[in-house]
């Protein structure tokens, strides 16, 4: 049986016989010693193993290479050297399978860019691994989080026929031959033929769905993935990316963000608490004020404006925008950012946006303007969190969709839950990775999921 390394780094060294097996980040030594670092994926740290080589057989030590793969008995005692507490002195060395110098990993840092390009090895490295520990502690206390308070967790389709966002950047699912479509006596494309009979799409979001779940459970969140074909190569964009989205019955705007700011402060410490060695590696390594910053967020109450007082702020600035801002502009990246890193210095929640500018499901203000948005603007990151109340009046969502062009065939089912037993409601999407990179202080959205989607690529 195999000891993970992280719990050999923990043990007390009392020269018990154990069992590495894990991948060689470096070997070095001389004739007779030689030093393995070996890393087995379960903790940052590799764990030395000691090799007398006399004792070994010259063909096998010549294998040991960085990048092959080890299986190593020996015993676990107290290290000589100054870098580990403790190291392994070999007594048998199995190699599964070697790695000659093609191996692109090789000692030599890399940079980010060139490992993107090698993503089928890249989890091999101490950044990855950091990161994709990382994600995977932020998932389980995202199920956590919401288990705990009772909220149920609703799987949303992914295939669907409806446009939430109403954005229009969805990618097609079809079965047709794109090269020899049949086509309706108009000449277009005739959908009764394809798989589902009608257009459908990857979805860009589960909260309509997610909503007809709450209207009857409760309280309930999804977490699953979801897909736009907006054509941004930015650091913060994907074509595919996940999304945790709660939408709660009986919550008004005031409870969304205040379930907005528990979530992320949770999230936050729950990652300083049980990541720590990932974090101060990835500190170390690319972010020199990335604990910093995430103790900031946990101890500090976020910012609350409406949309109207952050424009007064941003055009009395005097700041050069690349893009111009004034009531009724959507906000860009470099707007939020100012009012997040320059302006207030915290974190941001935002409410009260233009109509025009949001999606035809959140409910109108009183002044007939504004509708109740809500976005969370992060350091680093601009919007983190997007979402809003929701229109719980029949008449004015219906208005609503009119304005907006929405075909009542899309969403006539959406439309029942106002006329049977509707109620106040709220909820908001998390963009997962927009998390990640907030809390591995990553720059760029394509190094916190493992196999990244954005224009032009889909490898591996
Ligand atoms: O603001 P968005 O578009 O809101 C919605 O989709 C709502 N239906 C959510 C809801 O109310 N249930 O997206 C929500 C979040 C954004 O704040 C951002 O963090 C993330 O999803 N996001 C993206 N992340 C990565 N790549 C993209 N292309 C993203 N688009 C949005
Ligand atoms: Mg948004």
């Amino acid at each position: 049986m195999r000891t993970k390394i992280k719990e050999l780094l923990l043990a007390t060294p009392e020269s018990q016989e154990v069992t590495v097996k894990g991948w060689v980040r470096t070997k070095r030594g001389n004739k007779s010693i030689a030093f393995i670092a070996i890393n087995d994926g379960s903790v940052v740290h590799n764990i030395q193993v000691v090799v007398d080589v006399p004792n070994f057989d010259e063909e096998t030590l010549k294998k040991i290479t960085t990048g092959a793969c080890l299986r190593v008995e020996g015993t676990l005692v107290e290290s000589k050297g100054s870098g580990q507490p403790v190291e392994v002195l070999a007594k048998e060395i199995e190699i599964y399978g070697g790695a000659d110098n093609t191996y692109p990993l090789q000692k030599k840092g890399h940079s980010l860019e060139f490992l993107r390009e090698i993503a089928h090895l890249r989890p091999r490295t101490n950044t990855f691994g950091a990161v994709l520990r990382i994600r995977n502690a932020m998932s389980f206390a995202i199920h956590k989080y919401f288990n705990e308070r009772g909220y149920c967790y609703i799987h949303t389709p992914i295939i669907t026929g409806s446009d939430c966002e109403g954005a229009g950047e969805m990618f097609n699912v079809t079965t047709l031959d794109i090269n020899n479509a049949p086509k309706n006596e108009e000449g277009k494309v005739d959908y009764t033929k394809d798989f589902f009979g009608k257009p459908c799409s990857l979805t860009v979001s589960g909260q309509l769905e997610g909503e007809l779940a709450a209207m009857a459970l409760g309280s309930i969140y999804t977490f699953g993935p979801t897909f736009r074909a907006e054509n941004s190569n930015t650091p913060r964009h994907l074509a595919e990316f996940w999304m945790i989205e709660p939408e709660i019955a009986f919550f008004d705007i005031i409870d969304n963000m205040d379930l907005a700011e528990d979530f992320l402060k949770y999230l936050v410490r729950y990652a300083l608490d049980n990541c720590m060695s990932d974090i101060e590696f990835l500190n170390k390594m690319f972010d020199k004020e990335l604990i910093e910053r995430l103790n900031f967020v946990v101890e500090n109450d976020f910012k609350r404006l409406t949309y109207t007082e952050a424009i007064d702020i941003l055009v009395s600035s005097g700041h050069k925008f690349e893009f111009p801002v004034s009531w009724g502009t959507d906000l860009q990246s470099e707007h939020e950012r100012y009012l997040v890193e320059n302006h207030f210095k915290r974190p941001v929640i935002l409410i009260d946006y233009p109509k025009e500018i949001k999606s035809f499901y959140m409910k109108l203000n009183e002044d007939g303007k504004t509708v109740r948005a809500m976005d969370v603007l992060f350091p680093k990151i601009g919007e983190i969190i997007g979402g809003s109340e929701r229109e719980a009046d029949y008449d004015k969502l219906m208005k609503s969709i009119e304005e907006k062009h929405i075909p009542h065939k899309d969403v006539w089912w959406y439309i029942d839950t106002r006329k049977f037993g509707s109620a106040p409601h709220s909820g908001f999407g998390l963009g997962f990775e927009r998390l990640l990179l907030f809390v591995t202080g990553m720059a760029n959205i394509r190094d916190v999921i493992p196999f990244p989607r954005s224009p032009k690529n889909a490898d591996f």
